[in-house]
């Protein structure tokens, strides 16, 4: 990268740092309406920095958040790139578990520890900053500065709550407010999200691999109210009990799901793949000191890193029935309730998953009990061919900025709207995250390396150049 790029990024460092604190400060839970203002607020300051850095900017209305969408002029002749980002964040629950307050940033061992810190608006902003850093070169070292592709950004409010007013938009409900159509709009040559994770600190990574999901509610009826659970207990199915019962039912104790049908369209990991995971020198036992167990498990017959990156997986994600409170009362519950989750690989659809669910429930389900099952939100998974010629321009990008080439992961994580680019619109996407693994996103004490957030910026000041120079 030319001087003048290297110069700026060591000279604005602060003011980069300063202006995410800023960002972080505001409490954009996307889902939560207590937070409307404040979720808002974080979209009109991020549409004000792309307006001050000289970019057509709009704050574009939906059923839900606000989308911040900015573009720089097109090239004649020249690529475009559409970076895709969100400025909303998940709830900070539970609060007393952080050890700083989760809006105000505060910097401890070179993190800094927010809500929002890795997901996303730290990693997102990267991309603003390294636009920033590359157009501010204007005549230093006889660079002109002239950027030699047209970037487009996509910011939404409600990537953590089901993206609803993005759906809107990308099914071209607000094609009349700006006088194209959506695909016309977002039209790119490739999508760029930095919204993942790198392998580890100091091997920073390209994700070809995102699972999907598909996330369910149950809800369990037996007896009209609450009982005595011993004037009445052993005379009629307990929904707690019943709704144990099903739930172990849909994964063995070899950890492989016993919904019929579900593996049938699972794309296999190649020999090469398996051979590359192996060699990236994973650790089981770093990976049990790490999160605190005696032991791993998962399906029989696959790596941590296979299973991973690669299968299909089955978890509960909350479960509630009976008496929460303090002390013991003796309920037999009349309803139960659970979300649980599927992380599905390519091919796998989401659809056929939840009929072959919906089916399997219906037979297993015991006497005296009713169940229900809501569908919250599914989507496929995502595989980018190695091969990309886009991949080989990030990979210099990312060599530039953090002095190491990127090795090739997948992830376990889902982002939806990387199938709408790739399905709606006929773009493929490059994953390039600046995250670590142990960065606690939705969890407490979520944090963001300075480090790595520097060397984003720095990379992304250098995949204009790269991707403008690839054949
Ligand atoms: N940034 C994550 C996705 C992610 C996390 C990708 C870790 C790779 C590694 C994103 O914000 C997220 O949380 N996605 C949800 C999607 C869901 C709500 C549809 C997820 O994966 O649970
Ligand atoms: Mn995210
Ligand atoms: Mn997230």
């Amino acid at each position: 990268m030319n001087d003048g790029i290297t110069d700026y990024l060591s000279q604005n460092k602060q003011r980069f740092e300063a202006d995410l604190f800023e960002w972080l400060r505001m409490a954009s839970i996307g889902t939560d309406s207590a937070y409307d203002d404040q979720t808002r607020q974080a979209a009109v300051w991020l549409a004000e920095k792309f307006k001050n850095l000289g970019l057509e900017t709009d704050l574009i209305e939906t059923c839900g958040q606000p989308l911040v969408y900015a573009q720089t002029p097109p090239v004649a002749g020249g690529k475009t790139v559409l970076v895709y980002g969100h400025y909303d964040v998940q709830p900070p629950d539970p609060v007393e578990l952080w050890t700083t307050p989760p809006f105000e940033p505060t910097v401890r061992n070179g993190n800094v520890y927010a809500r929002g810190a890795t997901d996303d608006k730290g990693q997102m902003i990267t991309h603003l900053f390294g636009l920033e850093a590359y157009l501010a070169d204007r005549g230093v070292d006889g660079s002109d500065g002239s950027l030699p592709v047209q970037v487009k950004y996509l910011i939404e409010g409600e990537e953590e709550s089901g993206g609803a007013g993005l759906d809107a938009f990308l099914k071209g409900e607000y094609d009349k407010d700006i006088g194209m159509t959506v695909a016309e709009k977002l039209d790119a040559d490739i999508v760029v999200i930095s919204d993942c994770s790198q392998y580890a600190p100091g091997k920073p990574a390209i994700t070809y691999g995102l699972k999907g999901i598909i996330y369910f509610e149950l809800f369990v009826y037996g007896p009209n109210r609450d009982l005595h659970s011993g004037a009445f207990g052993g005379t009629v199915n307990n929904p707690a009990n019943a709704l144990a019962q099903m739930l172990t039912q849909i994964k063995d104790d070899q950890g492989r799901i016993q919904v019929p049908g579900f593996y049938d369209d699972v794309v296999e990991l190649t020999e090469e793949e398996r051979g590359q995971f192996g060699g990236l020198g994973f650790s089981d036992d770093d990976f049990k000191t790490q999160l605190g167990v005696e032991d791993l498990f998962g399906e029989a017959g696959f790596t941590t890193l296979e299973r991973r990156w690669g299968r299909p997986t089955f978890d509960i994600n909350g479960m509630w029935s009976g008496y929460q409170g303090e002390g013991a009362k003796t309920v037999l519950p009349a309803e139960a309730g659970a979300k649980f989750s599927f992380r599905l690989v390519p091919a796998q659809d989401p659809n056929k998953v939840h009929e072959a669910l919906e089916k399997m429930l219906a037979e297993i389900c015991p006497a005296g009990i009713r169940f229900e099952l809501k569908n919250h939100h599914g989507a496929p998974g995502f595989v980018l061919p190695l091969g990309s010629p886009f991949m080989a321009a990030a990979s210099r990008a990312i060599e530039s900025g953090f002095g190491t080439a990127p090795v090739f992961v997948r992830s376990g994580g889902s982002i939806p709207v990387v199938n709408q680019f790739k399905h709606m619109l006929g773009i493929d996407t490059l994953l390039l995250g600046w995250g670590q693994d142990d960065d606690n996103l939705h969890s407490p004490d979520e944090k963001f390396s300075l480090a790595d957030f520097h060397k984003g910026i720095h990379s992304s000041a250098c995949l204009w150049g790269e991707i403008a120079k690839m054949d």
